[in-house]
């Protein structure tokens, strides 16, 4: 089995046989997650600690889920009663954390990088939960996982990522997995939202959504990032959904088999005509939340076992 590291920070640092490694661990759990008792102890007697500096619903949700289905004992930090909200720094916040022995940490935060620095200070496994633009890593993978079952593989493919490109870590993380994977990524956005020096990863660039949805197997709509927007990206929302909503009329510019996908959550009528978000032939947004939960479930599975590898080698050192 591949995927021999101490943290899952970014795709970025993931080989396809890795990817690949994760993605089949997780049909395991979906099978799993489809029974009516749902456990395993493959986390039996870890300590797993997330930590939410930003809003989530889903993927807290889902990495709470998924540790308390492999048996781990789970808390969640409430960073809005913490002692961050008077002043201490992520530094000190982990060193403290860290005295307590977690195995596993996950984290979300605002400011890219905070999550890799943070990984530098503890002695546990830390699982990015998406830090400020930059990754989330497991957020690309179950987006694989889905389209790997639904289009029956992860190669060769031609993918359309429509929207709020420029604010979006679920877009890098995407871009990043998909080319490694070999398949054709195009961006779609208009200019101001499409980021700079994105020609590097390779990918087609459309600022019309009919045009750049040709042919396209998979649409990934993103979500309009109003909170990290600092100026007039848009003209209106009415606008923005008149170009780049996408809708029947769109969709069906991709080919009559494309499958909506959408990170969630979802601004219904902005980026997204809600009809469309609701077809259950095209959309594959609520199969997205359920692989979720299969993904971490094996991300946090493959790290726990590198980490006993890790602390047994380290104990045998001790006794020699
Ligand atoms: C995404 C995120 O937080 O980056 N949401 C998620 O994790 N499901 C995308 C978003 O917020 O638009």
């Amino acid at each position: 089995m591949a995927f021999r590291a101490r943290h899952l920070l970014g795709i970025e640092h993931l080989t396809p046989e890795d990817i690949r490694s994760v993605l089949d661990l997780a049909e395991t759990y979906v099978d799993l997650n489809r029974r009516t008792v749902k456990q395993s102890d493959v986390l039996a007697g870890m300590t797993q600690i997330n930590m939410f500096f930003e809003n989530s619903t889903r993927t807290q949700a889902s990495f709470e889920l998924a540790g308390k289905r492999l048996g781990a004992d789970v808390m969640n930090m409430s960073v809005a009663q913490s002692s961050v909200k008077k002043g201490e720094t992520l530094i000190d916040t982990a060193l403290t954390l860290n005295a307590m022995h977690p195995d596993l940490l996950v984290v979300r935060h605002p400011s890219s990088g905070a999550v890799n620095l943070l990984a530098s200070k503890v002695n546990c496994a830390v699982l990015n939960a998406g830090d400020g633009r930059h990754e989330h890593p497991t957020q690309a993978l179950l987006d694989a996982l889905t389209i790997r079952r639904a289009k029956g593989r992860i190669q060769r493919l031609t993918v359309a990522i429509c929207g709020d490109v420029a604010h979006s870590r679920v877009a890098r993380s995407n871009l990043i997995l998909l080319g490694k994977m070999e398949n054709r990524v195009r961006l779609i956005a208009p200019p101001t939202l499409m980021p700079p020096g994105v020609q590097e990863f390779g990918c087609e660039i459309f600022d019309d959504m009919r045009a750049g949805l040709e042919g396209a197997d998979v649409v990934m709509m993103l979500r309009l990032q109003k909170e990290r927007m600092d100026g007039g990206f848009i003209p209106s929302e009415r606008e923005y959904f008149h170009r780049y909503g996408l809708d029947g009329d769109k969709l069906s510019c991709a080919r009559p088999d494309a499958i909506v996908m959408h990170p969630g959550p979802m601004n219904r009528g902005v980026e997204i005509d809600g009809e469309i978000a609701d077809d259950i032939n095209r959309s594959v947004i609520q199969e997205q939340v359920e692989m979720g939960v299969a993904v971490r479930m094996a991300c946090m599975d493959l790290l726990a076992r590198n980490l006993r590898a890790e602390r047994g080698a380290q104990a045998v050192g001790v006794m020699v």
